[in-house]
């Protein structure tokens, strides 16, 4: 499979509550962690168990170069990652001692990543997984590209951004949270575990599936032939969010790549995720493939007794 998306270094500003408007507060310390949805979604699948191709855009300077390293480190493929004069994309992440956080994203190279630079790498392989970090002209040339050769999109189409309507008609399968789900269906609160699979059951439609994850409440999930379910939360203390939505898109494209069904991909992908929850960072918090398996055995012999 085939990752295409970005990468950033994740400066973390540990503090107690952020600041509202004209506050200043005393911060407690921070943090430097890889990061970038699609480094993260990349190496989440690779964790996974599946064998992944990530093609994004560092730059020439140090972030980059600590990226690259890393990205190494996790045996991903990289014959077709890119460099650029730009600066590395940067995020600057707020992280409330109650797990919360608020992201502040420097696109940087991320913004300099072309259609032709990624095209290539995306013949013979069967499924690509993107995200909103790059520009939308990557990732809709990388689509059409990838249906071409008669493979498989999954998009995360985060962050929502204006004029989705092209991009979303090329997701054969459309990952999202709570909040972009009201984004992209114009509600005016976020989806909840009451109306998930109503909600779910509109964003499959004209597509092959839809996923809209529900932090602590779990997953909806939706086939166009009709099949649709609510896969409930793990409960995990929880330290840092950040990088859950990665964990789980990862993870479920590694388990559809091995031809998990949809509900057990969801529920595979929903244990990464909870586990992403209770370590920091948002790289260093993906769980391996054995992990994610016993803590579902685990969770449901409990949930049985
Ligand atoms: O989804 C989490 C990621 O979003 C962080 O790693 C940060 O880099 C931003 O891209
Ligand atoms: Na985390």
């Amino acid at each position: 499979m085939i990752v295409v998306g970005s990468s950033n270094m994740d400066i973390v500003l540990r503090v107690a509550r952020a600041p509202d408007v004209g506050e200043t507060v005393l911060g407690t310390d921070y943090v430097m962690y890889p990061g970038g949805k699609g480094a993260n979604q990349a190496v989440a699948a690779q964790r996974s168990g599946a064998s992944v191709c990530f093609v994004a855009c560092l730059g020439c300077d140090a972030y980059g170069e600590f990226l690259h390293d890393n990205l190494v480190q996790e045996n991903l493929e990289l014959t077709a990652l890119v460099r650029s004069d730009t600066p590395t994309g940067l995020a600057f992440i707020l992280l409330e001692e109650s797990g919360q956080n608020r992201i502040t994203i420097i696109s940087g190279a991320n913004a300099a990543l072309t259609p032709e630079q990624v095209l290539p790498a995306i013949q013979q392989r069967d499924i690509l997984l993107m995200q909103l970090e790059v520009p939308l002209e990557v990732v809709k040339a990388s689509a059409q590209q990838m249906h071409k050769m008669g493979g498989l999109v999954i998009l995360n189409a985060s962050p929502v951004q204006q004029k989705m309507e092209e991009i979303l008609s090329l997701a054969d399968i459309l990952l999202v949270n709570e909040l972009e789900a009201m984004q992209l269906l114009a509600l005016s609160e976020p989806v909840n575990a009451q109306n998930a699979i109503a909600m779910v059951e509109k964003l499959a439609s004209g597509r092959q599936s839809a996923v809209i994850t529900l932090g602590k409440a779990g997953a909806a999930w939706a086939i166009r032939q009709g099949k649709s379910g609510l896969v409930p939360g793990f409960s995990v203390d929880v330290v840092d969010t950040t990088g859950c939505g990665d964990a789980f898109a990862g993870a479920f494209s590694a388990a559809i790549a091995s031809d998990h069904s949809m509900e057990s991909a969801v529920i595979f992908a929903n244990a990464a995720g909870a586990l992403a929850a209770t370590r920091e960072g948002a790289q260093a918090s993906l769980p391996l493939r054995a992990t994610i398996e016993s803590f579902i055995a685990q969770n449901i012999s409990t949930n049985s007794n």
